[in-house]
């Protein structure tokens, strides 16, 4: 019997501390054991999330990292704007390695639906942007169509939701008036970008989106209801973030962010579990700091050390493929993120990465004008002003790629965990030492 007094299961969040790729993939992919729902509620392809077994590699982009295992259910919940074209490949290309997708891919009906006017219109306002300002600066966008299909959600009388799928005749009426709407649009953009767009056909987008409606029909339905009556049963739920904590488009570094609330906080709205549900918030980081595409980035490395972090790390896009941004460990960052995400624990990931040199730089503070700083600055300009204050710790020589335990690593490498530990002041219960599961030293 379940009553108000039923304590809830054990749920937990893993969230990414930085600006994305931490590891958050290998970081669910190793917990989902533990729980009965694996749910993705924020984000949507711009995510690229990878998973290591054995000799397999598996890059998830819409479909939660808990589907390698076929007992758990997965839920693109209400926050996550999909591409159905993308994930109907990414269904395909899963089954052809041997993953079946089926009863255990839930999708919510309230999930909105990312179009082909909506990458359009990505790259289109990122360049018409960057021509009218005349600097070429861009928010540098994985150009999957985001920001636009978020913002149609706020527009509403433009959007599009999954469960609407269900109705062909309305869908199709509805396409009729959103196709006149975009192309206008699209065009007035092409020509500001001085570039040319693609004219949008009503009646062969209606015929081509209701056909991934019907495919994708069975796994649509309410997944808040579905999580929320699961709550109640004490199932047990993993929150699976997309993105990062400084891409969060409140709390991260504005507007250089993506469209959703990556932060923890947006698992509530992201899947309409309310607050108060969630008892484990895993923060997940890398050893050192990478970003992809544009904005602030203060322990930026551009020079010899960033590039052999770069190659070390294999830091090149999941989703896009460019190169990634690196730089030194930015304490501040995670700090506030942990701070913004309520982490309970942390797991520090690639340490691997950082063997071979003499010594490492740690950000632990900032300075403006010679002054520290009360809070992380809300303000891109100011972050790009602000000066690093390193620590400069010890580095550690040998390979670790092969150790059991946390113990086995050398004691520079401990101490640089610790130096987080007392940093962030919260416990660092995983380091992860490679790619594959195994490569994972757990702490109690
Ligand atoms: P996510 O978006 O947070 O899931 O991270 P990505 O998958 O985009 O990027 C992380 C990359 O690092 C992937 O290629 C992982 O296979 C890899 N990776 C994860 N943990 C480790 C680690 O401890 N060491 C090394 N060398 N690679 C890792
Ligand atoms: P995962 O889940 C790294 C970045 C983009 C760009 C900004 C806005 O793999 O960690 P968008 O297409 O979302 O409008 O782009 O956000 N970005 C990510 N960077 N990892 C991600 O996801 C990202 N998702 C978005 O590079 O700077
Ligand atoms: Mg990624």
């Amino acid at each position: 019997m379940i009553s108000a007094s039923t304590p809830f299961s054990d749920n937990a969040a893993v969230v990414g501390l930085q600006w994305g790729d931490e590891g958050k993939g290998k970081i669910v992919d190793l917990l989902t054991q533990q729980y009965d729902y694996v749910v993705r509620y924020n984000g949507g392809a711009n995510a690229g999330h990878t998973v290591v077994v054995g000799d397999q590699k598996y890059a998830l982009h819409l479909i939660p990292s808990g589907i390698l295992d076929a007992s758990k259910t997965n839920v693109i919940a209400n926050g996550v704007v999909i591409d159905p074209q993308k994930l109907l490949e990414e269904i395909d290309g899963l089954a052809s390695r041997g993953i079946e997708v089926g009863d255990n891919l839930r999708i919510s009906d309230r999930a909105h639906v990312v179009m082909p006017w909506h990458k359009q219109q990505d790259a289109l306002m990122e360049a018409a942007v960057s021509k009218a300002r005349g600097d070429g600066n861009k928010i540098g966008t994985t150009g999957r169509g985001i920001g636009p299909a978020y913002a149609d959600k706020a527009i509403r009388s433009t959007a599009i939701r999954m469960g609407d799928f269900a109705d062909r005749e309305k869908f199709t009426e509805k396409l009729q008036h959103i196709v006149t709407i975009k192309n206008a649009m699209l065009e007035a953009l092409a020509k500001l970008a001085d570039t040319t767009y693609e004219p949008l056909n009503a009646d062969q987008l209606a015929e081509q989106f209701l056909g991934y409606g019907e495919i994708l029909g069975p796994h649509i339905c309410d997944t808040s209801h579905l999580l929320n009556d699961a709550v109640s049963f004490n199932k047990r739920i993993l929150f699976e973030g997309a993105n990062a904590c400084m891409l969060d488009i409140d709390h991260g570094t504005f507007p250089y962010v993506t469209s959703s609330n990556c932060s923890s906080l947006g698992i509530y709205p992201g899947s309409g579990v309310p607050g108060g549900r969630l008892n484990r918030v895993i923060g997940i980081m890398k050893a050192y700091t990478t970003r992809v595409g544009g904005g602030p980035f203060v322990t930026e490395l551009d020079d010899e050390v960033g590039n052999r972090i770069r190659e070390r790390g294999r830091e090149f896009g999941t989703t896009t493929g460019r190169p990634r941004r690196c730089g030194w460990l930015d304490l501040t960052v995670v700090k506030y993120s942990a701070k913004i995400c309520g982490v309970t624990e942390l797991s520090v990931m690639l340490l691997d990465v950082l063997s071979g040199f003499d010594e490492l730089k740690v950000c632990t503070d900032y300075e403006l004008k010679g002054s520290p700083l009360e809070s992380f600055p809300s303000n891109a300009d100011v972050l790009d002003q602000v000066t690093p204050i390193y620590e400069t710790v010890t580095g550690f020589d040998r390979e670790i790629t092969e150790c059991k335990t946390f113990d086995e690593l050398p004691k520079a490498a401990q101490r640089y965990i610790e130096l987080i530990e007392e940093n962030i002041g919260v416990p660092v219960k995983t380091v992860s030492i490679g790619p594959e599961r195994t490569q994972t030293l757990h702490r109690s």
